[in-house]
């Protein structure tokens, strides 16, 4: 979600005029685009503004921005620990940047723009005060040119006790399915092949029209499969309880639809997860499983858990234990629990887990992970894999331009796939033999390139996913 409203930022500041420079002391504006989930992310933030203090005193001319979760959530704490802030803009405020931007370079009086807290106001109020910001994109900002996050959804109404996204981003509304299907139009004709659907709970979509009509993320999966152009279509993050069979099948049906799932559970025990407030049972969870294996068989599914959560015991934790042991996962993001001020579980339990003890069911809880990975990436040798190319590996970065060179792309069930190709093969997709396996990734041959006429037009700087896409201009959207 972050790197999307960053893509929309950047598009928005280059129409009026401004570039991205490599070196944030190049800059004229510096803006920290942030994320709340945990502790040690906002600590990041504040240690890379400490770090401008002294630049600033030198050139008091920039203009220094907090953007995003932690500006909407902490305003007056930014405020405190980092004074020479000339701009803190919530999510739900991120299109008055230019005009933000321009207000401290005319005046320099500090800029804030943010949503009404939840409490704040009634329901409808809060919502129009997060706005969701879509429509100027940025083609240059994306990951690759040929693959794009398209946002359906903000906010959620979940309330999971741990967590401070209900506040920072606001309340759950969905996109309309128009304004989608335009978006994801627009991106077929700059050349983009995959879009990633974003939601938080991204499964619980749904719009409903003046006219009573419903449209589901089932219907818009069927919709946005009609567009031209698109090859490949994903959508993250799914809510277990919202796991609707018509979504499955609409996933097993729809061919350009990733089978690859992410539900995360977040916990194998059910005292656990009452605490957590996440409205189901690890029974429920067992059940959702069964189904997306039993109407989707070629899907893979991947979870997230936290560790540590207040009054986790040994006994509770060998309950996620035994769930990612049988539950085969084709990944588990797993996070150690980060108290957040203002959320139910801070209010209601200690944070009685250790840091250690934290640490070493975090690394436990990974090591099976892995040891299902490498079971999971061995029984895939031999297979003949649909690989959307992204573009050099991290080895093929570092070896010579004359050689062959590893590229690296992903499969239908989101995969990493890496094989030694022509960098005119980035972009395309392709047919790769898995002749090896690790924990992290399937090592292939190419089998067949169908390197059509557009392969011919990309040049030879193969962009990488940490380099910046060759420089296009995003089109103004509705
Ligand atoms: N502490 C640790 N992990 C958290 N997550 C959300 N809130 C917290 C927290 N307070 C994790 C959840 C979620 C993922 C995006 O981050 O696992 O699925
Ligand atoms: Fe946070 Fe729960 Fe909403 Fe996910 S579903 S964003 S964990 S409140």
């Amino acid at each position: 979600m972050n790197v999307l409203d960053s893509e929309l930022v950047v598009g928005s500041l280059r129409r009026q005029g401004y570039q991205l420079v490599a070196e944030p002391v190049d800059a004229d504006v510096i803006l920290f685009n942030t994320c709340s989930v945990r502790e040690h992310a906002e600590e990041k933030i504040y240690s890379a503004l400490g770090r401008l203090t002294g630049h600033k005193k030198h050139h008091p001319e920039i203009v220094i921005g907090v953007i995003g979760c932690m500006a909407q959530k902490d305003q007056e704490i930014v405020r405190k620990r980092a004074p020479h802030v000339d701009i803190v803009c919530g999510t739900g405020q991120l299109a008055r940047i230019p005009e933000l931007v321009e207000e401290v370079k005319r005046s320099r009086v500090p800029q804030y723009a943010l949503s009404l807290d939840r409490m704040e106001a009634n329901r409808h109020e809060v919502e129009a005060s997060f706005e969701s910001y879509d429509p100027p994109r940025d083609a240059a900002m994306r990951p690759t040119p040929f693959q794009a996050f398209v946002r359906i959804q903000i906010g959620c109404d979940k309330f999971c006790t741990y967590c401070v996204v209900p506040s920072t981003r606001g309340p759950e509304q969905s996109r309309s399915p128009e304004h989608i299907v335009a978006e994801s139009r627009i991106l077929a004709a700059e050349g983009c092949k995959e879009i990633t659907l974003l939601g938080q709970t991204v499964n619980s979509y749904e719009f409903v029209q003046g006219d009573g009509r419903r449209t589901r993320l089932s219907d818009l999966l069927e919709r946005l499969s009609t567009i031209n152009g698109i090859e490949r279509i994903k959508f993250i993050t799914n809510f277990p309880k919202d796991m609707t069979d018509d979504l499955l099948d609409a996933v097993r049906d729809l061919d350009k639809v990733c089978k690859y799932l992410h539900v995360p559970v977040q916990s194998g025990c059910n005292d656990v997860l009452k605490r957590m407030k996440r409205m189901y049972t690890v029974e429920l969870y067992r059940d959702m499983l069964a189904r997306c294996q039993e109407r989707v068989p070629a899907a893979v599914i991947s979870s997230d858990f936290i560790v540590g959560f207040c009054g986790e015991s040994e006994e509770s934790f060998q309950k996620s234990c035994d769930l990612v042991r049988e539950a085969k996962f084709k990944n588990s993001f797993i996070f150690k629990y980060s108290p957040r001020k203002g959320t139910k579980a801070d209010d209601l339990y200690p944070d009685d887990i250790p840091e250690e003890v934290k640490k070493r069911r975090n690394n436990d809880l990974l090591a099976i992970q892995n040891t299902n990975c490498l079971a999971d990436h061995r029984s895939r040798i031999g297979q003949r894999v649909t690989v959307l190319v992204e573009g050099y590996s991290k080895l093929g970065l570092r070896q010579p331009a004359s050689g062959p060179r590893q590229l690296t792309g992903r499969s239908m069930t989101d995969h990493i796939v890496v094989f030694d190709g022509s960098p005119r093969l980035v972009g395309q997709t392709i047919q790769v033999l898995i002749r090896e396996a690790s924990s992290f990734t399937l090592y292939g041959d190419v089998e067949t390139s169908e390197v059509d006429g557009l392969a011919l037009a990309i040049p030879e700087h193969v962009p990488n996913a940490a380099e910046e896409s060759p420089r296009r201009i995003g089109l103004p959207l509705l």
